[in-house]
């Protein structure tokens, strides 16, 4: 079975395509490199012992899919990683993330409607519920307005694909993560945030390696036990397990509808500090950190509802927060030796 990981070089990416091969499944990646490396390909071997197929290929350029699906129409299945994620930087730049997140969907669509059959399985965020209610969150709690561009861009998605399904064989699963964090037990492969790490945990692991001065923790007065932001962290590979068993379900033909939405979280919601002082506990020392202003657009708390995952999909999370911590611990001081 043949299956197609867009982004399958990137962070979530490397680690489904691992779990892919893990079930037996031929893999093809691909990438435009522009948040990846090549090397990544190396690290997925030295795991699985098998390179998948990979090509280089920006996703933008519609005749460059419709070549691609040409080469490749015994494609089954698809997961669509590849998009920018950066929430500031699409505040900045919002039609990089329009014309990536949204023309890249669609024409990947338009040529998934020609295969015979189509199993599509889409990278969405708890971005779009924005601060919900009521906690923990459902998956039936309301999309609320984006409040930015890349928030707005995954909820987009979701219409398209709901919109798409309708008319047309194409059956999708959209899984909407919580936070990703850590790194395959190997150290083979992990998070490479280019640049100033926008997220908590590979910030908090490059202070602790001293590429960073001090970690700011971005608010000490939310409505919260200690102050500081609740999030829902879960290990990047309980994550990539998920996709494979939502492809596995779509195959099977196991779907009650032609879109189908999980949340895919722990369950249980970890303060910032809560996170740092797991940290230090995990590295056996000190973060160098300081309380700073809140940052511009970041909600009180998150934390998900599992009980459609676990009931439904068959699906949980199995790493602590501990566990998901200390590979990304890990991770950092073998990419840094
Ligand atoms: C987590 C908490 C920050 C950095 C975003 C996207 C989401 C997904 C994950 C792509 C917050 C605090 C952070 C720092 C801090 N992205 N923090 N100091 O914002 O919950 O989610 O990334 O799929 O869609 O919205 O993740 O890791 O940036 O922040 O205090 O240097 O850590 O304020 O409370 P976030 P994050």
């Amino acid at each position: 079975m043949k299956i197609l990981v867009t982004g399958g070089l990137g962070f979530i990416g490397s680690h489904t395509v691992v779990e892919l091969q893990n079930e037996g499944f031929e893999v093809i990646a691909i990438d435009n490199l522009s948040n990846s490396s090549i090397d990544v390909l190396e690290g997925i071997f030295n795991i699985t012992g098998k390179k998948p197929i990979f090509e280089k290929l920006d996703l933008r350029e519609k005749s460059m899919v419709q070549d691609f699906f040409s080469r490749h129409n015994d494609v089954v299945g698809v997961i669509h990683f590849a998009a920018s994620k950066a929430v500031g930087e699409s505040v900045e730049n919002p039609l990089l993330y329009y014309e990536n997140n949204i023309n890249s969907l669609v024409y990947l669509l338009q040529e998934l409607t020609k295969l015979p059959q189509a199993h599509f399985i889409f990278s969405s965020s708890c971005t779009v519920y924005g601060q919900a209610e009521k906690m923990p969150i459902t998956e039936d709690a309301p999309v609320q307005t984006a409040i930015s561009p890349y928030g707005n861009t995954k909820q987009i998605g979701e219409e398209i694909i709901t919109d798409v399904a309708k008319v047309t064989n194409v059956n999708s699963i959209l899984l909407r993560y919580f936070n990703p964090i850590g790194a395959h037990s190997s150290a083979e492969i992990g998070e490479l945030p280019i640049g100033t790490p926008q997220n908590l945990v590979p910030f908090i692991t490059q202070t602790a390696m001293g590429l960073r001065k001090e970690l700011s923790v971005f608010g000490k007065d939310y409505p919260t036990s200690d102050g500081t932001a609740i999030r829902d962290y879960i290990h990047v590979v309980d994550l990539a397990k998920a996709h494979v068993v939502a492809l596995k379900r779509l195959l099977n033909k196991e779907n009650s509808e032609k879109v189908e939405t999980f949340n895919l979280g722990t369950g249980t919601g970890s303060s910032v500090l809560e996170v740092i002082n797991t940290f230090e506990k995990v590295s056996k020392q000190k973060l160098n950190y300081k309380i700073v202003g809140r940052r511009e657009g970041d909600i009180t708390e998150a934390y998900a509802n599992t009980d459609k995952a676990n009931d439904v999909l068959g699906w949980k999370a199995q790493s602590s927060l501990e566990e998901a911590l200390a590979s990304a611990w890990k991770w950092e001081q073998k990419i840094r030796r």
